[in-house]
């Protein structure tokens, strides 16, 4: 499988709770390298616009309030088919549905406070990465 790039963001709750170098682990342990990454503050605008495929949904005033409610940490991960590979390590959305040993079985908190964000297609990948980062800051 080829070499992949991915969008990974920590969220709020796991900022929050110091859980950066302890999720950072799992995700070098699990074959992915992370190639950039920086601590932010979301604006609501920023926010409503990284998930603005999700604006008709029940849950959109919600996250985007989750979102902005503490820092994140955007990162971009590369490894072998790196988008489905973080999929498997963060979990299901919804932690009561995440396998064992899952980033989101182990730290999150409910669906919506749900520790990271991952990217779900190698195409939303190039759009998420391109929104966070420039080129230069994304160093393979
Ligand atoms: P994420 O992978 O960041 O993509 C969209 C986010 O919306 C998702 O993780 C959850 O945090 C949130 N989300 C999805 N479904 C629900 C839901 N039913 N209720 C609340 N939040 C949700």
């Amino acid at each position: 499988m080829a070499s992949e790039r991915t969008l990974s963001i920590i969220k709020p709750d796991a900022t929050r709770r110091n859980l950066t170098g302890r999720i950072n682990a799992l995700f070098e342990e699990k074959g992915l390298r992370i190639i950039a990454q920086k601590r932010l503050q979301l604006t609501q605008a920023q926010a409503e616009a990284f998930y603005a495929v999700h604006r008709e949904r029940p849950f959109f005033a919600g996250l985007v309030s989750f979102m902005i409610s503490g820092p994140v940490v955007a990162q971009v991960l590369e490894g072998e088919g790196a988008v489905g590979r973080n999929r498997e390590i963060m979990g299901a959305t919804d932690p009561k549905k995440a396998d064992q040993g899952t980033i989101r079985a182990q730290f999150a908190e409910n669906i919506e406070a749900n520790s990271v964000h991952g990217s779900d297609s190698a195409e939303n990948a190039a759009s998420e990465i391109a929104f966070f980062f420039s080129g230069l800051e994304v160093v393979g």
